[in-house]
């Protein structure tokens, strides 16, 4: 039996992520085929409870190493129900992933491949999806943006320095949304997702 499909959405905050996956889950949907979206931080876990408290509290106080630790930590208690989910043939679908815990880590001046270390052995997506601006001045003023912790323009524009080295890794795809309709930017994802619907043959790799 063919595997399902292990597909990551990545970017910046306010690039239209969560909306690009609803869209694609709906283009799932529609088709026919089973599918599961696991967003990371899964705030809902005990750990993902922490991650809540310290994205959206100022005042709590935790290292970058400990917080950094507490984001992989919150993947490897969901990897037994994604590889499960895989191998019975559903397409799964991550809001964020490895490559955003590296990216915002390492953006805070943690060390590039100590970032990485912790989440080792993690599945690799078979696609990753980045989402990105062309013109990250116009794009990151325009609208400000929320009250957690990242949502800060100048510490975005180093988050996406650091997603740049990634450029070029197998699955990598790089969409820019500015200058874009929804509509056009859902026709590019779904361009992307295509071949990977009915499954993929190969064993999964891993980090
Ligand atoms: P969200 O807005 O997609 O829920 O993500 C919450 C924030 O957490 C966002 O600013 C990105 C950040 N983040 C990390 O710093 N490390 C991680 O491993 C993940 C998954 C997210």
């Amino acid at each position: 039996m063919t595997r399902g499909a292990l597909i990551a959405i990545e970017g910046l905050d306010r690039t239209g992520k969560t909306t690009q996956t609803t869209n694609l889950l709906s283009h799932l949907t529609k088709l026919g085929k089973p599918h599961q979206l696991i967003k990371f931080p899964d705030r809902t876990t005990q750990i993902g409870k922490l991650i809540d408290q310290y994205l959206t509290d100022k005042s709590f106080e935790l290292s970058d190493h400990a917080a950094h630790l507490l984001f992989s930590a919150n993947r490897w208690e969901l990897i037994d129900k994604i590889k499960k989910l895989l191998a019975e043939g559903v397409i799964v679908v991550l809001d964020r992933y490895v490559y955003s815990g590296v990216a915002y880590s390492s953006a805070k001046g943690l060390d590039f491949e100590w970032c990485l270390s912790p989440d080792i052995g993690l599945p690799k997506p078979d696609l990753t999806i980045f989402l990105k601006f062309k013109n990250d001045d116009e794009n990151m003023t325009r609208d400000g943006f929320g009250d957690e912790r990242y949502e800060v323009v100048e510490f975005q524009k180093k988050v996406k320095v650091a997603f740049e080295k990634f450029k070029g890794i197998e699955g990598w795809n790089e969409l820019f949304v500015d200058g874009k309709g929804i509509e056009q930017v859902e026709k590019d994802v779904w361009g992307k997702v295509e071949d990977y619907i009915e499954g993929v043959e190969e064993d999964l790799k891993f980090f």
